[in-house]
């Protein structure tokens, strides 16, 4: 019995070695990829001046029937002399830019970003939306709300992966994007095509200088719609987006990453959040404004609420 005893506790003493040894080794790995993720993270930035001579121009980078139309035989044919491009971000709040933003020749939002409740500051007019395949629901479930019935000028455009949106898709989303479109036949929606959809990864990596695929990175609807954005308009107004460099910085106050979630998380908390993530997958939207600023130069494009 004794003997039993001792041999048990030689055995838990020994499984606390072992344990011991894999938490120090797992701490040091953590710390290891997190360093290398940072580094990684200012190599980038450093860079940066080293992409801007590969820069692809976006006026003529790929031909318009890379947008399909879900129902019928429409054409993405929209082209805007000058395009507000409103943000989903609570920047906009406060801004009285409303009337500003529906005097633009085109007004472009995203997903589920309502207007209803906030067109003093965001305005009530909306040409063209950009939705996410993950806000789909969303979107159709309020269709009075994000599909202005009334006009017959208003254009949805879905990107996601082909798995989930493209016309061989299996799954419910693309049926459910069908039955919309069959639906309501004077708003126009379009997917973005599978081979576009590469297209949009490899700008990623030529502007940025990192796969998007190996560096785990997620493209927001804020990259889609700022592309989208440049083919279609000769000039671009940008509503609340800050500048690449804006969070990091000392934030006097808390400021809700979407306008129409006052509860919801921080916008600095969640860009800062996300760019330095490494395990998992993550959105790049400090990078992405990084690319965002240099376009500006190129394409017209200006920033309000904040000004840069
Ligand atoms: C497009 O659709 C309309 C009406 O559905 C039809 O009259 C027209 O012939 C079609 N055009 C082409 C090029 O298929
Ligand atoms: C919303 O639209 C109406 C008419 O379409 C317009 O008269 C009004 O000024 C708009 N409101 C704002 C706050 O822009
Ligand atoms: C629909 O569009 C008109 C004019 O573009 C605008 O006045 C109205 O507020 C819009 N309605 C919705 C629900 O977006
Ligand atoms: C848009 O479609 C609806 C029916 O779905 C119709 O009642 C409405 O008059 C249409 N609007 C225009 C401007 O054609
Ligand atoms: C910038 O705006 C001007 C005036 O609207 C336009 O003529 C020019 O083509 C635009 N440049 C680009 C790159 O879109």
């Amino acid at each position: 019995m004794g003997f039993l005893l001792v041999d048990k506790q030689g055995h838990q003493n020994q499984r606390m070695v072992v344990f011991g040894a894999i938490f120090l080794l797992t701490t040091l790995l953590i710390l290891y990829s997190s360093n290398s993720g940072s580094q990684l993270y200012f190599s980038v930035g450093a860079s940066n001046h080293h992409y801007v001579s590969k820069n692809t121009n976006l006026k003529t980078w790929s031909t318009r029937d890379t947008y399909v139309p879900v129902y019928g035989n429409k054409t993405f044919s929209l082209h805007c002399g000058h395009c507000a491009l409103v943000t989903s971000s609570s920047h906009v709040l406060g801004s009285g830019a409303g009337r500003e933003i529906d005097g633009s020749e085109c007004v472009i939002r995203m997903n589920d970003a309502p207007t209803s409740g906030f067109e003093r500051d965001v305005g009530n007019r909306t040409t063209l939306r950009v939705v996410a395949h993950s806000s789909v629901f969303r979107v159709v479930r309020r269709p009075a709300e994000f599909l202005n019935l009334s006009t017959t000028d208003m254009s949805v455009v879905f990107w996601g992966p082909p798995t989930k949106i493209g016309r061989d898709a299996k799954g419910t989303l693309f049926r459910l994007i069908q039955r919309v479109s069959a639906t309501y036949r004077n708003v126009s929606f379009y997917t973005i095509t599978p081979s576009k959809m590469k297209k949009f990864d490899s700008l990623f990596q030529r502007e940025t200088g990192r796969d998007r695929e190996k560096s785990r990175s997620w493209l927001s609807t804020g990259w889609f719609t700022m592309v989208i954005a440049i083919e279609l308009c000769d000039n671009i107004k940008v509503y609340g987006m800050v500048p690449p460099n804006y969070c990091g910085r000392k934030q006097s106050k808390r400021m809700p990453y979407h306008y129409y979630k006052p509860r919801g998380s921080d916008e600095c908390a969640m860009y800062l959040q996300n760019e330095r993530g490494r395990r998992g997958n993550h959105h790049r939207f400090i990078t992405e404004k990084q690319v965002f600023s240099r376009w500006a130069k190129h394409y017209n494009i200006t920033f309000s609420t904040p000004t840069w």
